[in-house]
């Protein structure tokens, strides 16, 4: 529409507002550098924008930014990035997988993989994509999404809301047609609402089937709380057979494609009680699961302050809030496992101290979703910049150093 212009007129601010934006900010304030920041303007921008963004029904705002991310999506597909600088520090290979950085995007951001290309770009040295399911859903009726701006923290009840496997596997495809970001890209499978609990496997092995070729890894997710009964799932006598169905079908896929089977993770809820979790590293033992992602969402309220107006909200608690029940659980998996089972520590990381503690608690990746909201897009460097700078304060060469270092007292 804007080639319709005349020339002079698309080069003028009119249809550049964010170049307007951008200079008028150069002219009211100095620009800021805090150590770690290679991108001062942007992250003041995001200060700027998110009242203005918070004003917006957090799902509006959630679509509005998939819309101004899909632009550049577009852009990078056609011409993707060379890999990120290498840096000794950060980087990790993990199921044959090369990791530039340990913090990675969380699923239910980009539900239908529509920015794989987006993630590294801004910093992220992977991407978990999805929850999809194998059949098409709209998720739960709205209101379904909450922000809790005090606590830094979020209510979601969607749904998993998706196009479903085989529309995501098409778009997907078409999206990576011209090359593979260069960092991992996870895709986080969920049970169809519609599926009976009893036909569970099947339902998970159809997403599998429609995705499997796609994924670098993929995530049984078995610990939301808004599909009724999918928790029950991670109850040994549910959880046994459907892991056993599921790398079977993993393994018949990747033997016709004449590849190795696809490293395959659990995803736990925060709420399993303690005693629970030795049952689930058996589980994954048994049967050649690849590791924990750690945790989902919580549905315990007692997180929040007493009283608080949003704790009556169905759903999933995310944020600050969860963040020590989840490092508590990434430090008791790491600890049953003797240490030898790659964990994904997730939960209320909102800097580079977050994520740090997380390693130090065991895990050898991390992942957030609800800091990205709060931080804005300069999030994913400036937390990689924070934890490098604690690395290297405390003498490590490479982040897997530090692994688990607090579990081991
Ligand atoms: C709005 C929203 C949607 C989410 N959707 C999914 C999802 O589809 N699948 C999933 O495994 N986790 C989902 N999660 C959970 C996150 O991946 C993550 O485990 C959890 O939010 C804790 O991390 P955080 O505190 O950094 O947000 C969602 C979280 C939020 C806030």
């Amino acid at each position: 529409m804007i080639r319709a212009y005349p020339r002079r007129f698309c080069s003028s601010t009119l249809f550049r507002p964010h170049l307007s934006l951008r200079a008028a900010l150069r002219k009211v304030r100095p620009p800021r550098h805090r150590p770690g920041s290679r991108r001062p303007d942007d992250r003041m921008l995001y200060e700027l924008a998110r009242p203005l963004l918070f004003q917006l029904p957090p799902e509006a705002a959630h679509h509005l930014a998939l819309r101004a991310l899909a632009v550049w999506q577009r852009a990078l597909q056609q011409r993707p990035r060379p890999a990120a600088v290498h840096d000794p520090l950060l980087a990790q290979d993990l199921w044959g997988l090369s990791f530039p950085n340990p913090l990675g995007l969380a699923a239910g951001f980009d539900k239908n993989a529509a920015l794989p290309h987006v993630w590294p770009a801004l910093g992220f040295g992977f991407a978990e994509l999805g929850t999809v399911t194998a059949l098409a859903q709209p998720g739960n009726p709205a209101p379904r999404l909450f922000r809790l701006p005090a606590e830094h923290a979020l209510i979601n009840r969607l749904g998993f809301n998706n196009d479903g496997a085989d529309a995501v596997a098409r778009a997907l495809a078409a999206r990576l047609a011209a090359g593979r970001p260069p960092a991992p890209l996870g895709i986080n499978l969920g049970k169809s609402k519609a599926a009976p609990l009893e036909r569970a496997a099947d339902d998970y092995c159809a997403s599998l089937r429609a995705l499997h070729g796609l994924a670098d890894y993929l995530v049984l997710n078995v610990s939301s709380p808004n599909t009724p009964g999918l928790r029950d799932l991670q109850a040994e006598a549910q959880l046994a057979p459907l892991l056993a169905a599921v790398q079977d079908e993993n393994r018949r896929l990747a033997g016709a494609a004449g590849v190795a089977a696809r490293p395959l993770l659990l995803k736990v809820a925060p709420d399993l009680a303690d005693d629970a979790l030795p049952a689930v590293i058996a589980a994954v033992r048994a049967h050649g699961v690849a590791g924990v992602i750690a945790t989902n969402t919580t549905i315990d309220r007692s997180v929040l302050p007493n009283g608080h107006p949003l704790a009556s909200e169905a759903g999933g608690l995310s944020g600050a809030p969860l963040r020590a029940r989840a490092t508590a659980v990434v430090r008791a998996l790491h600890r049953l496992s003797g240490g030898d089972l790659p964990i994904i520590g997730v939960g209320g990381i909102a800097s580079g101290a977050d994520a740090y503690e997380k390693i130090r608690a065991g895990a050898s990746l991390v992942q957030a979703y609800t800091g990205f909201i709060y931080r804005g897009p300069t999030f994913a460097r400036d937390v990689v910049a924070e934890l490098r700078a604690l690395l290297v304060r405390d003498g490590f060469a490479n982040v897997a150093q530090a692994v688990g270092i607090d579990a081991r007292q």
